[in-house]
């Protein structure tokens, strides 16, 4: 379903005009719509249960960098979703959301002493681990609280996922996971670890993938490496392809999830009945961006126009701290008018008032925009309010969830005060 309308020539977010909600709250203002997020949800949630069977399971774990509002975190555990994290703080925000720790898997290249004890307490489903040094953490850490760690090796399985470099993880030069060559010899040693149970082998090749094919084969290689620990009697209870699936930022047709998902659960139901019938296996996902990314926009406000020689710019009060995907990526987001305008149209930048070049939203946009009148930067859910910053100054924004609608303040605005109240003066 559509989220993100015109009504009377107003944008809404399922029906709720964001003029009034500027006009509450303020700008810049981040804006969900819970429809939208637990409709992305049960794409992957409704093929899973397709799919289940006695012994082929699935989790569902919401990749919480994307969008880790305690609020969306809330709703998605009620949904049913596990969590991937990649810090302590991504597992206390859990936590305080309400969700089972038990369903949390641990991601990350660099996870310290105090956070795998952390974890550990918590008694998470699994530690991703990506390196060796890593894995011998885990076990000195497990062994001093008298538990057993569940780990899970991410491995590198060297496919390239034609994506953007800065996102794009799965190929043999990148930082993470351990490579496939070495990932027999690491289980075999993880084997023989005393407070080390491996359950299962994962991998995460990139983000916003269109298409498939690159994750598929990805699963054909861990399969693969799953075939050869049973023959060493290493056996496996899950396998973990990652999250990665893309969304529609501009014009692009990302694969439809529910596409996706049935030739995974196709390739592991031949596979496991052929060769493991009668053997558990559960399949586990990590998405984010595909459940966040298009589930919530920023609303900003126009403060000047102006023009430099020839370009016109449209300078509002969202900037890089707020959203900086353009700035990192150079990433496309759609700017609509939240208020058409029949008057001419102009071809502006969209900038923020802070002190670097860099800052900008949107570049060379036809609108029809006038001083005051509010934008929306589309698909903003995912990788938004996550990689906000307050540089210059700037209180980060407040973010409104709409459900039913009805509007809710989710985090507030964040005032100067709060911003230096961790600072000290010495004399
Ligand atoms: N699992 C792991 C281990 C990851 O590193 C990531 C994302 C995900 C799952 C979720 O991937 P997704 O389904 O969202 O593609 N800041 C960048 C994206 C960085 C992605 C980092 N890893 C952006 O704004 O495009």
């Amino acid at each position: 379903a559509q989220h993100f309308f015109y009504q009377n020539d107003t944008l809404t977010v399922d029906g709720v005009p964001l003029d009034k909600l500027a006009m509450q709250y303020g700008t810049p203002l981040y804006v969900y719509s819970k429809a939208a997020l637990t409709e992305h949800f049960r794409q992957y949630a409704d093929v899973c249960k397709q799919f289940e069977t006695d012994d082929i399971h699935s989790l569902v774990c919401y990749s919480v960098k994307s969008n880790s509002n305690l609020a969306i975190l809330n709703i998605l555990g009620r949904e049913g979703a596990g969590f991937d994290i990649v810090s302590g703080g991504e597992l206390l925000r859990v936590i305080a959301a309400g969700c089972d720790s038990r369903k949390v898997i641990f991601s990350g290249v660099g996870k310290t002493a105090s956070e795998i004890r952390l974890a550990l307490e918590h008694d998470i489903l699994c530690f991703n681990v990506e390196s060796f040094a890593e894995l011998r953490r885990i076990n000195r850490i497990a062994a001093e609280m008298g538990k057993k760690a569940r780990v899970s090796f991410r491995v590198n399985p060297n496919v390239d996922p034609k994506t953007h470099p800065y996102i794009s993880t799965g190929l043999k030069e990148n930082k993470f996971g351990i490579p496939y060559e070495e990932a027999l010899a690491g289980y075999e040693e993880a084997a023989r670890m005393p407070h080390i149970e491996v359950t299962g082998i994962d991998c995460h090749i990139g983000s916003q993938l269109l298409d498939d094919a690159p994750l598929l084969e990805a699963l054909d290689k861990l399969i693969d490496l799953f075939d050869q620990l049973a023959q060493k009697g290493i056996e496996l209870k899950h396998i973990d392809i990652g999250g990665g699936i893309g969304i529609t930022y501009d014009n692009e047709i990302p694969v439809a999830i529910s596409d996706y998902l049935t030739r995974i659960f196709g390739k592991i139901t031949t596979w496991k009945n052929a060769k493991y019938p009668g053997q558990s296996i559960s399949m586990m996902f990590e998405p984010g961006r595909s459940i966040s990314g298009n589930a919530g926009l920023l609303l900003t406000q126009v403060q000047y126009l102006k023009t430099n020689s020839d370009k016109n710019f449209a300078i509002v009060d969202a900037a890089m701290n707020d959203l900086m995907r353009p700035s990192l990526y150079e990433s496309w987001h759609t700017v609509l008018p939240v208020v058409k305008r029949q008057t001419e149209t102009k071809t502006y930048d969209i900038v923020g008032p802070i002190c670097e070049s860099g800052d900008w939203l949107a570049r060379q946009r036809t609108l029809s925009i006038e001083t005051d009148d509010l934008l929306a930067i589309m698909s903003a859910g995912a990788y938004g309010m996550a990689m906000s910053s307050n540089y210059n100054t700037r209180g980060r924004a407040a973010e409104i969830l709409i459900d039913d609608k009805k509007a809710y303040l989710i985090r507030k605005r964040e005032r100067p005060e709060e911003l230096y109240a961790l600072e000290t003066i010495i004399s």
